[in-house]
């Protein structure tokens, strides 16, 4: 009896032990492989810890394109809550496709702050990351992409090319990026992008400016689709297919080589040709130099998080303390008659810029004004730059008169800075210090707000 006993207890022990094994092993099976409702998550996790690493410091930790890095960049990063995209194989207004979304992380937007990811990023992680931005936007979960129809290509030849040079002219592609392509001739100069910043058609004969490739399938979809968000327009039912494969091929054909491909030769006549352009079109080439001397970083208010206050760009207001020689507020540039140049002789106006003498005739600091810098203009760049300040539409925006300290503290500051080796503080305050029409004093009426230091420098 014993022995029966002893072998039954053994079986279920046998049962018992196989009976967990198993169990242990469908948990661990189940556990390992992934259930549907599983993948979603660790997907939007890994895309949501790349975006924080990679993408946040421009685009902003909720996709509002407002990163720290942001402020000082332009174009813009893309604000991803609006689900607005440039670079589409879409219709005009329609999201992008995925593929369009990866292209540009994978590519990057040239003559942009924004990087080319694909050595950092690919595979499971584009998706993610893709992913990931889709859901910062509402639009991705009510709409569908519309893609466009893309007709056959017609091949590069000088019919084509012949053709699309026409085209280009009937479809007036030369109000914004001028007659030629270069820009130059241009009518639309005050262009402006969907966030009121200026922006700059592309040079179409520098094809490596382009951000989104310059083969002549990618021209034939800017056109076709528009750049969302700027001034370019889409072509698409407004053009015939034919003209728009024609003007893309025509686009290729008036690429000029860079300048790092010339010879001596080809780089002489090119300098001389951009002399030429440079003169028959002075308002152009003084933009372009008010642009790269930052005129407008200065002469403009920003609010606290140092953002231009777009409707007093180059209105002057902004206020600097300058260690001990006292309060300075950068003057208004526009051509208003009564606050502005509008009243200044070209002279004047010479004078200030290259020697640093004040329309009252006294003399102005050697900083922050860099009027030192400026003083090597040629005299066509510096009949450029005051030709060009004369465009710009009157902003009343009366700037109060420098405020210097008295002899005595003027004394002691020096004393600080030459014996105590005290470090020279600069400042620069958010807000105008302007008088505008609508408030009689916005900031200088509110000395709390202009006593907030932004940016403190040694
Ligand atoms: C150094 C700043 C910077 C960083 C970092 C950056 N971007 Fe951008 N990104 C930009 C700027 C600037 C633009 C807008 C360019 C323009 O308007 O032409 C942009 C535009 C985009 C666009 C819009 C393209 C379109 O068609 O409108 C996408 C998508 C994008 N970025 C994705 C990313 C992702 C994903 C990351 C992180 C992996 C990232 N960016 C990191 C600066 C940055
Ligand atoms: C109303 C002004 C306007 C008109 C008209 C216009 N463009 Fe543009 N175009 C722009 C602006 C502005 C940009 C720059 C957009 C940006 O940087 O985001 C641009 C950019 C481009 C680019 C560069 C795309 C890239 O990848 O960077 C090409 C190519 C182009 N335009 C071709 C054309 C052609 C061809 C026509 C005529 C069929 C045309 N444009 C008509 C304003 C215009
Ligand atoms: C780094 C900041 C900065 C930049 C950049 C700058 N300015 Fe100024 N500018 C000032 C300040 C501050 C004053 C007021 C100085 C004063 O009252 O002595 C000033 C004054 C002037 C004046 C009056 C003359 C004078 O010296 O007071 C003119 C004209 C002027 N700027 C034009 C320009 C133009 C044009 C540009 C671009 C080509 C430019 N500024 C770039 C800061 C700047």
């Amino acid at each position: 009896m014993r022995p029966s006993i002893n072998k039954r207890l053994a079986y279920s022990l046998v049962i018992v032990i196989l009976a967990s094994v198993a169990t242990l092993l469908s948990i661990t099976v189940l556990k390992g492989s992934p259930s549907p409702q599983d993948s979603p998550t660790a997907n939007s996790d890994l895309g949501k810890s790349l975006y924080q690493t990679r993408c946040a410091p421009c685009h902003g930790a909720e996709g509002k394109g407002d990163g720290f890095a942001a402020s000082d960049l332009n174009p813009k990063p893309r604000d991803f809550t609006s689900g607005k995209y440039k670079f589409r194989s879409t219709k005009s207004g329609s999201i992008p496709t995925d593929d369009n979304l990866a292209q540009v992380i994978n590519n990057g937007l040239h003559g942009t702050s924004m990087p080319a990811w694909k050595e950092f990023i690919s595979g499971d992680s584009l998706q993610a990351i893709v992913t990931y931005i889709k859901s910062l936007s509402p639009r991705f979960q009510s709409e569908l992409p519309a893609p466009v129809t893309v007709s056959n290509p017609i091949p590069i030849s000088e019919k084509s090319i012949a053709a699309g040079k026409e085209a280009y002219k009937n479809l007036q592609c030369g109000k914004c990026h001028g007659d030629d392509g270069s820009g130059m001739s241009t009518v639309a100069t005050d262009l402006k992008d969907d966030l009121g910043k200026p922006i700059t058609p592309a040079n179409l004969t520098e094809p490596w400016t382009f951000r989104s490739g310059a083969s002549s399938a990618d021209i034939y979809l800017r056109m076709k689709t528009g750049i969302d968000g700027s001034p370019m327009p889409a072509y698409e039912g407004m053009a015939s297919e034919q003209d728009l494969w024609n003007v893309a091929n025509y686009v290729t054909s008036i690429a000029r080589k860079p300048v790092w491909q010339m010879n001596p030769t080809e780089l002489q006549q090119y300098y001389a040709s951009l002399d030429n352009s440079n003169k028959a079109n002075p308002v152009l080439r003084g933009k372009y130099l008010a642009t790269i001397l930052a005129c407008d970083q200065c002469h403009s208010p920003a609010d606290d998080g140092r953002k231009m206050i777009e409707q007093y760009r180059m209105a002057g207001g902004q206020k600097w303390t300058i260690g001990h020689y006292g309060d300075f507020v950068t003057i208004n540039l526009t051509s208003d008659k009564e606050t502005g140049l509008g009243n200044w002789t070209d002279d004047q106006l010479k004078n200030a810029l290259t020697k640093g003498i004040r329309k009252d005739g006294s003399r102005s600091l050697p900083f922050p004004m860099p009027w030192t810098a400026m003083a090597s203009l040629s005299n066509d760049d510096l009949n450029a730059l005051v030709a060009y300040l004369r465009t710009i539409p009157p902003v009343y925006n009366k700037i109060p008169e420098p405020k210097r300290p008295n002899f005595f503290s003027y004394m002691w500051g020096k004393f600080k800075m030459l014996i105590l080796k005290e470090d020279f503080p600069l400042q620069m305050y958010p807000g105008n210090a302007g008088e505008t029409k609508s408030t009689s004093s916005m900031e200088s009426a509110h000395p709390s707000i202009a006593s907030t230091t932004i940016r403190k420098e040694k």
